[in-house]
């Protein structure tokens, strides 16, 4: 007898070692993904081609509390013609960051939303976009409420289209703090934290001299 309470008991902790483990987003990506926004369950590398997908913005500078539509776009490139999961996020694009995987501001969704969700990175609120749900998309709609001016930031995704077949470093427009004196460049730091693709550093370097016209 005794010994079957002491299984009950094992099996009470296993759960319990295991219940924390467990997202609660059911298809989305665990909180450890935050920092490294990579899908390491996956088993494989990121792809190195250029992205098929691109995220587009209403606006390329904010000021505190402004609202930017962000969208989430398939372009067909590669013949990829959807998308199934994704991790967004805000970051900063200064060189020398203190924390440089720190997702900034609010990200918002759609009414009704059924495809995206959003997770508290770092315990900051809302401060990434996740899929919550696995279905074959390829456009989405949100929102980011931008903070108290940190600087120029951009949006930064990791795509996937599925299991084996995803891109990191997926880049938006850099977008401008209008209260900030700080150049508008891409740091070189992005390289070292993300393995970034040259192409995307490109992308950056790009938007950043659009900027600067
Ligand atoms: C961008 O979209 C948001 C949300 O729809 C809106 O509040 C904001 O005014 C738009 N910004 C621009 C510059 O159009
Ligand atoms: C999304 O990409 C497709 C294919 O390149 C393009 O035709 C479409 O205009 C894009 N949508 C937006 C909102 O830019
Ligand atoms: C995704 O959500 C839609 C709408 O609620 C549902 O019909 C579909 O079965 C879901 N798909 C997956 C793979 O969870
Ligand atoms: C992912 O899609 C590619 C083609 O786009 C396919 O070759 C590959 O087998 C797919 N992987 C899985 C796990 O379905």
């Amino acid at each position: 007898h005794i010994q079957v309470v002491n299984m009950q008991n094992l099996v009470l902790l296993a759960a319990l070692v295991f219940i924390p483990g467990v997202t609660p987003y059911p298809y989305g990506p665990p909180l450890g993904a935050c920092m490294s926004m990579f899908p390491k369950g996956h088993g494989v590398d990121a792809q190195k081609s250029p992205p098929p997908f691109e995220i587009l913005v209403n606006s390329t500078s904010y000021r505190e509390a402004d609202v930017i539509q962000i969208t989430i776009n398939t372009t067909g490139l590669q013949g990829v013609s959807y998308y199934e999961g994704m991790m967004i996020q805000a970051r900063r694009s200064a060189c020398d960051l203190d924390k440089p995987t720190k997702s900034h501001g609010k990200f918002s969704l759609q009414a009704n939303e059924w495809f995206l969700d959003t997770m508290d990175c770092e315990n900051n609120p809302q401060s990434a976009v996740v899929h919550k749900n696995h279905s074959h998309v390829e456009s989405n709609v949100f929102y980011w409420t931008a903070p108290a001016p940190t600087g120029h930031i951009y949006f930064i995704g990791t795509i996937v289209k599925n299991k084996t077949l995803f891109w990191t470093n997926v880049l938006s427009p850099l977008i401008k703090d209008v209260n900030s004196n700080e150049e508008v460049k891409a740091c070189s730091g992005v390289t070292s934290i993300h393995g970034c693709p040259l192409t995307s550093i490109i992308i950056l370097l790009f938007s950043a001299i659009l900027f600067l016209r």
